[in-house]
């Protein structure tokens, strides 16, 4: 992978990652159920009937702190869902579990990875391109429904 494409990361990574069962679900909705992009159940029931990845990242005490979603499509990594436990924004949880997808990604002979994110969700905005994402364009009204706005097509090439 080409780490200089990776900015900031650190250099203690302690946390615990496993790929998600069904059996997370309440966890994981009860993290998704804190923000306004929340997915709905049937939705994360889907990722689990297509064996879609679906990432958890632990503390070292057990405690789940968040997750996130990638498929892949030809050499794409597509993260297409990604959220942290409010108790425990800014700790760099974010930047870790990206960076965890994305060596996930790199081992499966991926060279891009790519998401859409709401050009006014600042936080998320940051840590992509603090992690050396570009925006490729804006999509217009790319939100619809109970959220609404504009979306980023954002790059890093592994
Ligand atoms: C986006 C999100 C995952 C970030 O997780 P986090 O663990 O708090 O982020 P990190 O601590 O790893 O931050 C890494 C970098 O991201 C950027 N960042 C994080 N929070 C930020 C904020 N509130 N404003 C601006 N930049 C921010 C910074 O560059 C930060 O680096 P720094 O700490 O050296 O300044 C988290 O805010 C979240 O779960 N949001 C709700 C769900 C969501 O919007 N998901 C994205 C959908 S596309």
């Amino acid at each position: 992978m080409n780490t200089s494409n990776m900015h900031h990361m650190p250099s203690e990574l302690g946390c615990i990652y496993r790929n998600a069962t069904i059996e997370d679900l309440d966890d994981i909705m009860t993290i998704n159920d804190q923000f306004d992009l929340k997915w709905t159940h049937d939705k994360f029931m889907e990722v689990f009937d297509n064996k879609i990845p679906l990432i958890l990242a632990f503390k070292q005490d057990g405690t789940l702190v968040g997750y996130l979603v990638y498929f892949c499509v030809l050499d794409e990594g597509r993260i297409i869902n990604i959220a942290i436990d409010k108790e425990h924004h800014g700790k760099s949880y974010g930047r870790r579990l990206i960076h965890y997808s994305l060596e996930e990604m790199y081992n499966m002979n991926m060279h891009y990875a790519l998401l859409d994110v709401k050009t006014d969700n600042f936080p998320a905005v940051g840590l992509y391109t603090a992690m050396g994402f570009q925006i490729l364009c804006r999509r217009p009204n790319y939100y619809t429904g109970d959220v609404e706005g504009d979306a980023y097509f954002m790059q890093l090439r592994l």
